[in-house]
């Protein structure tokens, strides 16, 4: 129906930052709040869907209606992503997911002891190229954080991890992207459209989405 245009579907979306242990007491994270993944998971709900909301360590209160999934590092973020992928009609990865954790995080405090201190990372999964990897029908949207090409980056993540949408945000500008109430994007389709959503909130940011999303879904049905 026209008011709520995702009734009967299935959204899940990814939010917030993940946190990888360095020792006891530490840890690697990003500047991700939440806000940008919560607004989406608020608007997808008005817009009807049944929404799951996969989110990492955040400062933001739960969603009335919205099953939310709290994990902590990026592994459990493929977990929770991955058991859930197949019965989605939608996935939105607005998360900020570490691309590398320590690679023997220390059950101890690491005390100190030399000048300088070395830790060794490794690659975390990327949740992304695997589910691209594993679509059917889902409609699949990427995020993307980038300081410079912001359009070049963009469509490279869009090819290469088979997206059907991507979200630009130019993290050079501080007033927008990470933390702030407002953003600014840029979105890149499959079908070769490009749009730029100038700054407003978050949560209108998310409401254009949807509008550019669904009417790219239903064209392709066509
Ligand atoms: O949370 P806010 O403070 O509101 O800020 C919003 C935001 C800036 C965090 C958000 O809008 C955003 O841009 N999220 C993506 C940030 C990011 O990690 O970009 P990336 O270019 O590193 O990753 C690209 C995509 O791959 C993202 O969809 C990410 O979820 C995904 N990814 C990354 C690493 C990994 N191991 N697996 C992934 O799936």
């Amino acid at each position: 129906s026209k008011g709520q245009p995702l009734k009967g579907k299935n959204v899940l979306i990814s939010a917030g930052p993940t946190k990888e242990a360095v020792d006891a007491v530490r840890f690697f994270t990003n500047h991700s709040s939440g806000k940008m993944g919560y607004a989406l998971a608020e608007v997808a709900k008005q817009l009807g869907a049944s929404v799951t909301l996969v989110s990492g360590p955040v400062q933001m209160d739960p969603i009335n209606g919205v099953e939310l999934i709290q994990v902590k590092t990026a592994q459990e973020m493929y977990e929770a992503i991955l058991e859930r992928f197949d019965d989605q009609d939608m996935v939105i990865k607005a998360a900020a997911v570490a691309d590398y954790r320590p690679k023997n995080p220390s059950q101890q405090k690491l005390k100190k002891k030399s000048e300088s201190l070395v830790i060794e990372l490794e690659r975390t999964k990327d949740i992304l190229k695997t589910i691209g990897e594993k679509k059917e029908n889902q409609y699949l949207v990427g995020f993307a954080a980038e300081t410079d090409d912001v359009l070049y980056y963009g469509r490279q993540k869009l090819d290469k991890k088979n997206l059907d949408a991507i979200v630009i945000n130019d993290i050079g500008n501080l007033n927008v992207g990470f933390q702030s109430d407002d953003n600014e994007v840029q979105v890149i389709t499959k079908t070769g459209q490009e749009k730029s959503v100038t700054i407003r909130s978050k949560h209108e940011i998310a409401q254009q989405l949807f509008d550019i999303f669904i009417e790219d879904m239903m064209g392709e049905a066509k």
